[in-house]
């Protein structure tokens, strides 16, 4: 017996039905990015994995557990090439190389591609999965974190995801998180004991990351230690109810998490996620936020940036029941097999006009065909039979309408073409 393969675990298959959802939000979502003056870049899987060790931080999940390497060569164990994890050091990367703040002060990008995590799949988590991404770099204005904040709901609204939270938090700036995590370093060095065993390594590294820990008795400790947002500076304080302002303004309603820190190490500032109920554990439909320090860190000017994910696969799961792919509009059946090449050249016709159609090419039979085309959603059948092909003509059947008539290709087509339906 040969071997049945499957596919990878944490990798999916999009059937038809998904890959037209997956279409149809990727060509909305570029729309929307062209109408907030976004640009679409197209980046490489394969990323040195410098670019995440220094831009998404050595401590990370990510970087420590979750990188998949890529050999160079057959037989090559170790390889500083990976597949990139996010897009948003890679931006800054792009960005760098190509010294983009020499050429203008302000960039906005978008993305849309694939990224791998080596996570433990589950419902929700994969290693494969997609990002629809935006990054703006160049500003540090209120104003952009309100776009941003507003741009990745609106696509999420325009998409169909009727249901959200926005979660939003201020991690202050650099060296308020670097007091806060060396105070957090104090405070969990006597209690590692009732951290989880994750936490427990994350003590000492990297304390903040405790602070959106999911196990049950991290969230004990965190919520008894009564942080609150006072761990800011009044700057950092002003510029966040600033903002929250902002989006009250724009009628944007928000759920204030002040121990939202995401596992990225690059943010300052504000970040936020925007959360299903519909998605189990793994709730966040993407997630953003700012990182000032980012493009310094990666060798670059001191430019301040922001930007967002979605992700796809996650949107698709809170779209619950997909709807059908649209269906073939024309059929053309032929009465027996002598007349393949006239309903292969009504066929070729027909495609022309731009008219979704299909033909036989299993030998079944009249009957079997009206059958199949039934199946495939066809509102119109063009049926080729002996006498048609004798008179130059074609019997047009409107298989809602239950209505048949006998026309020319050209009167065929233009009916096909202008009755209303599918
Ligand atoms: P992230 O939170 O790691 O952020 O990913 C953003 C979104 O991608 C998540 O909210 C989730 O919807 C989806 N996602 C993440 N991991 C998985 C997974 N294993 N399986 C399925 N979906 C997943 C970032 O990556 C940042 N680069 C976002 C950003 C851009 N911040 C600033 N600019």
């Amino acid at each position: 017996m040969r071997k049945l393969y499957s596919s990878i675990r944490g990798t999916c298959d999009f059937s038809p039905l998904q890959a037209s959802s997956f279409y149809s939000i990727t060509h909305r979502t570029r729309e929307i990015f062209r109408i907030f003056g976004y640009q679409e870049i197209i980046l490489p899987l394969l990323e040195e994995a410098g670019v995440f060790i220094r831009g998404v931080g050595k401590n990370t999940d990510i970087v420590e557990k979750q990188l998949f390497g890529v050999a160079r060569r057959q037989g090559e164990a170790k390889s500083d090439v990976v597949l990139r994890p996010e897009g948003t050091a890679q931006v800054v990367r792009y960005y760098l190389q190509n010294s983009l703040y020499k050429q203008s002060s302000f960039h906005k990008f978008f993305y849309i591609g694939p990224m791998f995590r080596g996570e433990r799949p589950q419902k929700g988590r994969l290693r494969q999965f997609h990002h629809i991404g935006a990054e703006a770099i160049g500003s540090d204005s209120i104003y952009l974190d309100a776009e941003l904040i507003s741009l990745a709901l609106h696509i999420l609204d325009e998409v169909g995801v009727a249901k959200k939270e926005l979660r939003i938090n201020t991690l202050g700036c650099s060296s308020d998180k670097e007091k806060f995590s060396k105070e957090l370093q104090k405070i969990f060095a006597s209690k590692k004991g009732k951290l989880c065993q994750d936490c427990q390594k994350r003590a000492a590294l990297n304390p903040l990351r405790i602070l959106d820990c999911k196990q049950a008795q991290c969230r004990k400790l965190i919520e008894s230690l009564h942080l609150g947002e006072a761990r800011v500076c009044a700057q950092c304080k002003r510029q966040f109810h600033d903002l929250l302002s902002l989006l009250s303004a724009l009628n944007i309603q928000y759920i204030y998490e002040p121990y939202l820190v995401r596992g990225l190490d690059y943010y300052t500032h504000s970040v936020f996620e925007i959360t299903s109920k519909e998605l189990g554990s793994q709730d966040a439909l993407g997630a953003g936020g700012r990182y000032n320090s980012l493009i310094k860190e990666l060798g670059g000017p001191d430019v301040a940036a922001a930007g967002f994910a979605l992700g796809i696969e996650r949107i698709l799961l809170a779209l619950g029941e997909l709807k059908h792919p649209e269906t073939i509009r024309a059929f053309i059946a032929v009465a027996d097999s002598t007349l393949m090449p006239d309903a292969l050249a009504i066929l070729q016709k027909i495609r022309a006009k731009g008219i979704s159609s299909e033909m036989d090419y299993c030998d079944r039979s009249l009957k079997a065909q009206l059958r199949y085309a039934q199946k495939l959603g066809a509102r119109f059948v063009v049926i080729v039979g002996q006498e048609e092909a004798k008179d130059n003509c074609v019997t047009l059947k409107d298989m809602e309408e239950s209505f048949q008539e006998k026309l020319s290709l050209d009167q065929a087509i233009a009916k096909i073409h202008n009755r209303g339906g599918n």
